[in-house]
C-alpha cells in the first residue's frame, strides 16, 4: 500500500513539475507574426499537442491527486488560450525591436543656470571659504524686523529711502525691502560669535527701468564677535572683490549713512576708464558702487539681546543683479526677469 501511494505521489509531483515548466514556456511566448501564432496553437492545442499529452498523463494518476493536477492543467489551458487572442499586428513592433543604442540623442535640450543663480552661488562660495554660513528669513516681514529693530523708528526719515510695499489692511506687514531683516531674526535666536550670509529676494516700490526693478536679490553678510573692527570689514570686502573681480581689484570706501550701521560706508570697485562705455557706466570716475556696509549699530545689538559692551560686528548688503551686471556687462536689469532664451542660453557654459 505504502509503495503504491508513493508511486502515485511521485507521478503527481512529476506531472505538476512538467505543467509548471510548460507554463513558464507559454508565459514567455510573444508572437511577432500570424505564423508564430498558428505554430503555437498546433504545438499546444493540436491533436498530438502538449496539452493533450498532459491530459493523457492525467488519466494515470490517482483519484485523490486528480484535484490538484486538474486545477493546474485547466489553468495552463486558459493561459494558452489567452495567448491566442494576442494580435501581433496591433503591436507596434518598434517597441520590441532593439534600437541602435549608440545613436546620438536628438534635441538634447539641456537648460542652463540663470545668471543670478550663478553669481549668487559664486558669492556664497567666496564667503563660505572664510567661515560664513547661510541663514535665511521670510520675504513677508513685519515692520519690527525690517525697520524698528534695525534702529529705524516710525518717523525716521530713513524709511523714505526705500519705498516699501505694505499690506493695505495691515501696515505692520510688508514685503521686506532688504535682507537686513534676516540679521535681526538670526541674532534673536543665536548668541555670538555669528558669521552669516543671507541671500534672498527683496521688494521695493520703484519705477521699473534699465537700472531698477520692483523685485531684486540681495546678499547680506553679518559678523559679530569680540573685538571685530572696521579693518576686519575692509579686509573681508577686499578679499571678496579680489575673488569676484580678479586679484588686481581695488576697492574704496565712501562714508555713507544707514540707520543700522555706524559708521557706514558704500564700497566701490575700480572699473577703469579705458573705453567710452567705461566713462558712461562709471559716470567718468572709473569707480562703480557694489555694496553698502558698516559697523553694526549698538542699538541694533541691544534690540536683539546682544550685549553691545562685549560684542561688536560688521554688516554688508549687496545687490546680486548689480554684481551680475558688472561681471557679465549686462546693461539692462529687466533682462534677468524676461526669460528670453537668447539671453539665458549665453550662460549655458556655466552649468
Ligand atoms: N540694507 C542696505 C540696503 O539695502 C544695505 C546694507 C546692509 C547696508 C548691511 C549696511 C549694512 O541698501
Amino acid at each position: 500500500m505504502c509503495s503504491v501511494q508513493s508511486k502515485y505521489t511521485q507521478n503527481n509531483n512529476s506531472v505538476i513539475k512538467k505543467i509548471n515548466q510548460i507554463e513558464n514556456e507559454v508565459k514567455q511566448f510573444l508572437p511577432s507574426s500570424k505564423d508564430d501564432l498558428d505554430y503555437f496553437k498546433i504545438k499546444y492545442l493540436g491533436k498530438n499537442g502538449v496539452l493533450n499529452k498532459l491530459f493523457d498523463d492525467f488519466k494515470t494518476i490517482s483519484v485523490s491527486e486528480k484535484k490538484d493536477v486538474g486545477k493546474a492543467l485547466n489553468k495552463l489551458k486558459s493561459l494558452v488560450k489567452s495567448k491566442l487572442s494576442f494580435n501581433p499586428e496591433r503591436q507596434t513592433t518598434k517597441t520590441f525591436k532593439p534600437e541602435d543604442l549608440t545613436k546620438t540623442v536628438k534635441n538634447n535640450n539641456l537648460g542652463s543656470r540663470h545668471p543670478l543663480a550663478i553669481v549668487e552661488q559664486e558669492i556664497i562660495e567666496i564667503f563660505s571659504s572664510i567661515g560664513f554660513s547661510i541663514s535665511e528669513g521670510p520675504e513677508i516681514e513685519d515692520d519690527w524686523h525690517n525697520f524698528t529693530a534695525l534702529n529705524t523708528p516710525q518717523e525716521h526719515p530713513a524709511r523714505d529711502m526705500q519705498d516699501t510695499f505694505f499690506i493695505q489692511s495691515n501696515p505692520d506687514i510688508l514685503l521686506r525691502s532688504h535682507t537686513s531683516s534676516v540679521q535681526v531674526r538670526h541674532m534673536q535666536k543665536n548668541p555670538p560669535p555669528i558669521r552669516i550670509l543671507s541671500p534672498g529676494r527683496v521688494y521695493r516700490n520703484e519705477a521699473i527701468s534699465a537700472r531698477a526693478h520692483c523685485l531684486f536679490h540681495q546678499i547680506e553678510g553679518l559678523y559679530i564677535d569680540k573685538n571685530v573692527s572696521f579693518a576686519d570689514l575692509k579686509q573681508t570686502l577686499l578679499f571678496f572683490a579680489k575673488k569676484m573681480f580678479g586679484e588686481k581689484s581695488r576697492i574704496r570706501l565712501r562714508p555713507s549713512f544707514f540707520p543700522f550701521t555706524e559708521p557706514s560706508a558704500e564700497v566701490d570697485v575700480y572699473w577703469g576708464l579705458k573705453t567710452e562705455a567705461d566713462y558712461r557706466i562709471t559716470k567718468g570716475t572709473g569707480w562703480l558702487e557694489i555694496l553698502g556696509c558698516g559697523m553694526v549699530d549698538p542699538n541694533v545689538l541691544e534690540n536683539c539681546n546682544i550685549n553691545s559692551k562685549s560684542f561688536t560686528g560688521f554688516a554688508f548688503g549687496m545687490g546680486i543683479e548689480r554684481i551680475a551686471m558688472l561681471k557679465y556687462k549686462i546693461d539692462d536689469i529687466r533682462l534677468f526677469y524676461e526669460n528670453d532664451l537668447r539671453f539665458l542660453k549665453q550662460f549655458s557654459s556655466y552649468l
